[in-house]
């Protein structure tokens, strides 16, 4: 009973804002008596003057870079994060989108798009980035996902070589530690790395329900890591005895007592240090606790910011496009195309089917003390749902389904809940729902139970663009994302609207009297509810990012005018100066993206130790 108050106080608490420093603080030592997480960072304003490798970014693609290298012990390596340290509250997977209202989000806003947002806050979209040791891997919604087979020998065809699945997949193998994964095609797993996955704690009925439709239209219910890219199945997670297995819970965490390995968050690196005569990187400025500091890289400076600042930090280096850069009145060292080719998923995580019996799962169906105890005394129970998602579809559309192969346009992510049970409003705040446009599609329906099922569209045509506003490192960059620019991209993704309701209109989920949420969306009822011209309305309205923003440091083969970096991840016209993390992405893999660039990092640091072999 005091944990049930305790906890539901957490949430309300955090929800308004309220006293959030202090409070986190607090919940961060009483959590971490349950999660055993310990405070093992040695968080030092010392610094040498030089070490061999400087990576930018703790995130999902640096943790992985900064442990690897510093296996070696006669190499000293520094990791700088502009964030902090995690907490408790970022360990619970059902809460993932609370996160997004805390200060573990760089809290980006897209500029106005005529395509794409128009219903959300202020017409934007909101372009969540994870900030603190782990990234974006500590506000995700951990679903673990490697994207399909056809994507990177994609990558490979577009000149990249060694970036084949077949290259790839020993990297996927070696990060993981699946140890208590059931139902997987073992040969595709890997049991001693150091990323833990496993199923969530839980099972409403629909997962059953959904997987066994999947089996009526002609799916297997597969691993989605296996062998067969088309299929149903229950998500597997980045998570551990059901808590968030971040990138640093899993890279940087067990190493960080390596005397070699230095971790400092809350630095924030303003510049990467480049020559300009020998254009080649030599160290960072960044600042922690107001102080300047500036330090060298002997061998490289790794740069793994994510999509968003990664772009922003080259070009504020001088590496860019030449017009853009000199129209700001910047030097330009290496002329290149950063911060174009940005890509990314949208869903439409807004659709809610209601349902005649409680077996779904909300905000206010879990403050029960059973549910609570199980969670934080066996890591079991309606808290360990990452982000609230249970089961997971590719399928292919009309529009892919031409072609022979399994290779799907669209992800169907089954929800244990709909947005009606967001009374407390984590989930809208991340989507950037307004309070009217809650007020007149879901309020009606609060107490009902529902889940939900997104369709996601996986293989995007629209490309969009981060740009800088101005040369102050501590100003937003300018994101254009251009969702839905492209017509075929909002005709596919209607029809997975179409699919995702036939799925729950079908028998199986007749048990339950499964109803669409029959109130139609503001700024679309002036259609017929339910015909394409009104879905294609709602998805300009209300359709929201996964956050799987990638591509604007492209990689491409030497003569490409797109690319960035070459295969070894090396920008193009800078020596000792690499890329890591999502941004490399030539195309957006039909997959969610965090396990992707655990491969990322697993591969680089390989090519990285190659060429210094020896040094
Ligand atoms: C809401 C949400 C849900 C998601 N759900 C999933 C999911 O379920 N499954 C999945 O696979 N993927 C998911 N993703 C995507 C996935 O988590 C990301 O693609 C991945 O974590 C990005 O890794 P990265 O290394 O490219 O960047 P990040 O992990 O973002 O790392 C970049 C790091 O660099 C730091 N940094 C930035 N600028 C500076 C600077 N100037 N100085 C110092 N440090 C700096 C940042 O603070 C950050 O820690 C989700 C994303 C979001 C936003
Ligand atoms: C922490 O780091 C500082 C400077 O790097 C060092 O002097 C100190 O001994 C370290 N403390 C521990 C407990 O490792
Ligand atoms: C993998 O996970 C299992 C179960 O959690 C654990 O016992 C084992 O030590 C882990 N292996 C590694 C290499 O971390
Ligand atoms: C839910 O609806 C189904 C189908 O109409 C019906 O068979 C079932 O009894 C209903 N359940 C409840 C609890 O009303």
């Amino acid at each position: 009973m005091i944990l049930r108050t305790f906890f539901g106080f957490c949430l309300i608490l955090v929800t308004f804002g309220v006293c959030q420093a202090q409070f986190f603080n607090f919940l961060n030592g009483f959590g971490r008596s349950f999660s055993g997480s310990e405070n093992v960072i040695n968080d030092s304003d010392e610094f040498l003057d030089e070490y061999d490798f400087v990576v930018i970014g703790a995130g999902s693609g640096g943790s992985v870079v900064a442990n690897r290298l510093s296996e070696n012990p006669d190499w000293s390596v520094l990791i700088l994060e502009a964030g902090k340290d995690e907490i408790f509250l970022t360990d619970i997977p059902l809460i993932a989108s609370l996160l997004s209202i805390t200060g573990y989000n760089w809290g980006y806003k897209s500029k106005k798009l005529k395509t794409a947002c128009l219903g959300l806050i202020d017409g934007r979209c909101n372009i969540a980035r994870g900030k603190g040791l782990g990234g974006t891997s500590i506000i995700n919604f951990l679903l673990y996902t490697r994207g399909n087979k056809k994507d990177f020998d994609d990558w490979e065809s577009m000149g990249n070589k060694g970036w084949s699945y077949e290259e790839v997949l020993p990297y996927f193998i070696k990060s993981e530690n699946c140890s208590s994964c059931e139902d997987i095609a073992g040969e595709f797993h890997g049991k001693s790395g150091y990323l833990n996955i496993e199923h969530p704690g839980y099972q409403s009925p629909f997962v059953k329900l959904f997987i066994e439709t999947g089996m009526d239209m002609g799916y297997p219910n597969n691993d989605p890591n296996g062998r067969n890219g088309l299929g149903f199945s229950r998500v597997q997670a980045t998570m551990k005895k059901g808590l968030r297995c971040s990138a640093s819970k899993a890279f940087l965490k067990p190493v960080a007592h390596r005397s070699n390995l230095k971790i400092s968050p809350q630095s924030r690196v303003t510049k990467i240090l480049i020559d300009h005569q020998t254009k080649q990187a030599y160290g960072v400025e960044f600042i922690k606790n107001k102080q300047k500091y500036t330090v060298r890289a002997r061998k490289e400076v790794i740069l793994s910011a994510g999509t968003i600042n990664s772009a922003q930090l080259l070009m504020l280096s001088g590496v860019g496009p030449r017009s853009h850069l000199e129209g700001l009145g910047m030097e330009v060292i290496s002329d290149l195309p950063v911060g174009y080719n940005y890509q990314d998923h949208m869903a439409m995580s807004t659709i809610a089917f209601l349902v005649n019996e409680s077996v779904t799962v909300s905000d206010l169906t879990v403050q029960n003390p059973i549910d609570i105890y199980n969670f934080i005394a066996r890591g079991k129970g309606p808290y360990t749902i990452p982000g609230g998602a249970e089961a997971l579809a590719f399928v292919k559309t009309k529009y892919a389904s031409k072609s022979n192969d399994d290779y799907p346009d669209m992800e169907l992510v089954l929800g244990a809940g709909g947005l009606n049970g967001d009374v407390i409003g984590g989930f809208r705040a991340l989507l950037g729902i307004p309070q009217k446009f809650f007020d007149s599609v879901y309020a009606p329906l609060i107490g009902r139970p529902s889940f939900s099922i997104a369709p996601v569209l996986l293989r995007p045509k629209s490309r969009g663009r981060v740009s800088l506003k101005d040369s102050n490192p501590l100003h937003w960059p300018v994101i254009e994302p251009n969702y839905f620019s492209e017509e075929e991209d909002l005709a596919t993704m209607v029809e997975g609207i179409k699919m995702a309701i036939s799925i729950a209109h079908s028998n199986r989920f007749q048990r339950y009297n499964t109803r669409i949420n029959p109130f139609p969306f503001p700024g679309c009822k002036h259609l017929r509810f339910g015909s394409d011209e009104y879905w294609a309305c709602a998805v300009r309205h209300v359709s929201t990012t996964l956050g799987h923003h990638v591509g604007t440091c492209k990689m491409g083969p030497m003569g490409d005018p797109t690319a960035v970096v070459d295969e070894q991840l090396r920008v193009y016209g800078v020596k000792n100066l690499r890329v890591v993390d999502g941004s490399i992405m030539p195309n957006v893999v039909a997959g969610h993206t965090n396990a992707v660039i655990f491969m990322i990092g697993e591969k680089a640091s390989d090519m990285i130790k190659d060429s210094w072999k020896g040094f």
